[in-house]
């Protein structure tokens, strides 16, 4: 089994409710509430584990919100190393209107990370010495230089791992600079990568091969909502559509988009698998309400379904 790492720079107390109807300056009282870690890298591991993927994640993780959260993350049996930090870890706030069918979400700053702190996360990601895959993803903490994914592109590198970030804006611009094994930008993360407004699903090939060219990648999934993912490498372009089931929540879908084609890739799979197997954990993730990621059931139940069509 290939050792996964995942890295939360930025993670969250995902609390979550369901309202009877979303309106101004009545007291709404929730029908449902729930409390989840969260945090791109996070969630990447929680989702692992429900398909049956080890991983370790490494967080910065600080206050009585940063001790909830590994409290949960123990609950749910996801190994971790915590970087204990001055600032507390934030919290982001999801409503969803039972009656619109509709959900808000509400995403918090975060707290300032100082070098220190970012320096003992570097030195727990170098202890890793047989992780096969470093995995990034989420956003940075406010003030933190984009200079973190050089500085994790060098200590993957001296472990001889595969780096896989999932970021956007200029933290990506920043990290295709590295070298990546895997990038897995939305379509608007990707034109955003190379300078556009927008790009067609129609020049996605196209733009994809460019930037795996430049040697930002080298492989690359471009991912489409609804509409499924693209996986192109130097030699090789798969498409995958996303099956047509009721969405009741797309939060999650891009982590446990990475987290089925980690599972994949841990298997030996090729790419078309890879990419076949990460759309159907993406898309699990959307039959549930809230913040709930895939399962391993609808997954499978997915991907055997892509693999006929
Ligand atoms: N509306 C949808 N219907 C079906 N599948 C979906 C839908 N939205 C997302 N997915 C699935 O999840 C995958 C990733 O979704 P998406 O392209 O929205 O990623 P993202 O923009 O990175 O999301 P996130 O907001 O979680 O970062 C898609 O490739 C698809 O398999
Ligand atoms: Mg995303």
């Amino acid at each position: 089994m290939a050792n996964i790492v995942t890295i939360t720079l930025n993670p969250a107390l995902d609390k979550s409710i369901t309202v009877p109807e979303l309106v101004p300056e009545k007291k709404l009282r929730a029908l449902s509430a729930k409390v989840e870690p969260g945090g791109g890298g996070i969630n990447i591991s929680r989702a692992l584990k429900k398909l049956g993927v080890a991983s370790e994640a490494i967080i910065l993780s600080g206050g009585y919100t940063g001790k909830t959260l590994e409290a949960l993350l123990s609950k749910e049996q996801v190994a971790f190393t915590a970087i204990e930090t001055e600032g507390d870890t934030r919290e982001n706030f999801v409503v969803f209107d039972e009656d619109k069918k509709l959900q808000y979400r509400f995403g918090m700053p975060g707290e300032r990370v100082s070098d220190q702190e970012l320096g003992l996360l570097m030195q727990a990601i170098g202890n890793f010495a047989h992780a096969d895959y470093v995995v990034v993803s989420g956003s940075l903490p406010p003030g933190t230089s984009i200079a973190v994914f050089h500085q994790i592109a060098i200590i993957a590198q001296q472990l001889n791992a595969k780096l896989i970030v999932d970021t956007s804006g200029d933290g990506l611009k920043a990290a295709v600079k590295e070298g990546l094994y895997l990038i897995k930008p939305n379509l608007r993360e990707l034109a955003s990568l190379v300078g556009k407004e927008w790009i067609d699903m129609a020049d996605v090939i196209v733009t994809a091969r460019q930037v795996i060219a430049a040697g930002a990648c080298k492989a690359m999934a471009v991912s489409m909502g609804a509409d499924g993912a693209m996986l192109i490498t130097a030699t090789e372009h798969y498409k995958a559509a996303a099956p047509q089931a009721p969405v009741l929540s797309t939060v999650g879908a891009g982590d446990s988009m990475v987290a089925g084609m980690l599972a994949a890739l841990t298997k030996g799979w090729g790419w078309e698998q890879v990419l076949q197997y990460g759309v159907a954990a993406g898309s699990a993730a959307t039959l549930h309400k809230g913040t709930e990621l895939c399962s391993l059931s609808d997954t499978e139940r997915i991907f055997a379904e892509i693999k006929k069509n």
